[in-house]
């Protein structure tokens, strides 16, 4: 399967999917790397590994409207069966959804519902929970909202920051997104309502 990786940072999760992808076994190539702001690590990390790397910043377009159409574009000349979102934050727009809704997955470094948004990590440290974690999602019109694929818990752990709790919750969020990309890539899965289910697996 070929996948398109939006990223906005420093691209650790776009690095396990490559990773993962150097595997035959796999099941999946990723064919393209876009970015929301240029000098991303994930930028840096696509073009280390030969891939075509674009950057479709907002403030480079007349509208967000024209922005949601260029990156609409970039990603569609490169033909993906799956995009997947790796920390990009942008809201995707109406023209994107209507081409790759539904094939598009987004990693969020909370249990959502809970602590949906840009800042879940600090959200959840504030609030004080005891457990946390990730979850990867189909992306849909909302913020973080689409039907859940995947959870994992973390731990919280006393004298944690944000920082700390961040990093714990990446090493999972990695396996998970890599795990979760391959079965779906592989595989298939089904949606019923909001129930997702993963055809290589009960889950
Ligand atoms: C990830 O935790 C993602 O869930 C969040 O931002 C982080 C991006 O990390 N939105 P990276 O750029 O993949 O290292």
């Amino acid at each position: 399967a070929r996948l398109v990786v939006l990223v906005s940072g420093a691209g650790t999760n776009l690095q396990a999917l490559l990773d993962a992808c150097a595997d035959p076994a796999y099941g999946a190539q990723v064919v393209a790397v876009g970015a929301d702001r240029s000098g991303t690590g994930g930028v840096e990390r696509a073009e280390r590994a030969g891939l075509p790397a674009f950057t479709r910043a907002i403030p480079d377009f007349a509208s967000r409207d024209a922005w949601d159409e260029a990156l609409t574009a970039a990603v569609a000349a490169h033909e993906p069966d799956l995009v997947v979102s790796a920390g990009f934050m942008k809201i995707l727009g109406p023209r994107f959804l209507a081409r790759f809704g539904g094939r598009t997955v987004n990693t969020h470094p909370a249990l959502l519902p809970s602590f949906a948004g840009a800042h879940a990590v600090r959200d959840a440290l504030a609030y004080g929970v005891k457990v946390t974690g990730c979850t990867v999602h189909f992306v849909d019109e909302g913020v973080d909202t689409g039907p859940v694929i995947a959870q994992e818990t973390v731990q919280v752990r006393r004298g944690d920051d944000e920082e700390s709790l961040h990093q714990r919750i990446k090493r999972v969020e990695r396996r998970l997104l890599v795990d979760v990309v391959g079965r779906l890539a592989r595989d298939g899965w089904t949606v019923q309502g909001r129930r997702v289910s993963m055809k290589s697996s009960d889950s």
